[in-house]
């Protein structure tokens, strides 16, 4: 028996006339959820710091995609996203990360602001940014990217679990506050084999590895269908869910 299990190719949502902003787009979870969105109908702003690498797609994208440059901590990041879409927006994808893994008690200042800053801040920055044209539209799909470490806590990651279990916090929150206006906002927490995945020493790796019930990392293939039907008019009475991609490490 296999435990491979492949993603269905074949589960696909209807995006055409859809707006979305998606960050951290350049690479990883992002690249393939983005590529995703386009494939589907959507018309894609795609922020990260660099998006260089989306240069080639956004060629070949026939005016689809849009890239910004920036960095999710800061609001204005958010206010050029909104613009570059003139101010309407459908769908929402906060994804941007970074880690700087450390034992608590030599994390310095630095460490602590910056993780808290790109993953709270920069989910609430762009969630701020949204909602009004989703209240106004009557319709948003908010989609946030958490951890199992923001659900158990994990060693080496004070900053980065207390950042990702906030989003969980802000997930909920917003969620009921916008629940009215035919907005759900939901997050997932992925597993997936990417360069955040590799910047991790080997050794400890192989332990996150061991600690999976399915014993493996998945591809980021396996976590875009998820991001899709939560962002799809389907699952509009879903909200104030995390949805674990992450072979069951989040038990
Ligand atoms: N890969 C996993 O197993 C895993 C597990 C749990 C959660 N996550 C979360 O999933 C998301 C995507 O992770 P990934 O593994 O694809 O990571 P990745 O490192 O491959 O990609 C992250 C992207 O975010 C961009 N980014 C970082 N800081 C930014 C900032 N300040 N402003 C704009 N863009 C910024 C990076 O340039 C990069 O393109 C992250 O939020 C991460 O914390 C990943």
């Amino acid at each position: 028996m296999s435990t491979d299990s492949s993603p269905r190719s074949d589960l696909r949502f209807d995006f055409s006339g859809r707006k979305v902003i998606h960050t951290g787009s350049a690479q990883g979870i992002g690249r393939a959820t983005v590529e995703r969105f386009l494939a589907d109908g959507a018309t894609v702003v795609a922020v990260d710091l660099d998006t260089s690498a989306l240069t080639e797609l956004a060629e070949r994208s026939d005016g689809a995609l849009h890239l910004i440059d920036g960095d999710v901590a800061d609001p204005e990041t958010a206010a050029r996203a909104v613009a570059a879409l003139d101010g309407e927006v459908d769908i929402l994808i906060n994804n941007a990360g970074v880690l700087r893994d450390r034992i608590h008690w030599k994390l310095t200042d630095d460490d602590w602001t910056r993780v808290l800053d790109v993953h709270l801040r920069g989910t609430f920055n762009f969630i701020r940014a949204c909602t009004p044209a989703m209240r106004k539209a009557g319709y948003g799909r908010i989609i946030n990217t958490t951890s199992y470490a923001g659900i158990r806590g994990n060693f080496g990651q004070a900053n980065y679990s207390a950042a990702k279990a906030g989003i969980i916090g802000l997930t909920k929150a917003v969620a009921k506050e916008v629940a009215a206006f035919g907005v759900t906002v939901n997050a997932i927490s992925p597993n997936a084999q990417t360069a955040m995945i590799d910047s991790i020493p080997e050794e400890r790796r192989e332990e996150i590895r061991k600690e999976v019930p399915m014993q493996r990392f998945s591809s980021t293939d396996e976590v875009v269908p998820a991001i899709a039907f939560l962002a799809s008019a389907e699952a509009g009475y879903i909200t104030g869910v995390v949805v674990p991609v992450d072979g069951g490490i989040s038990i």
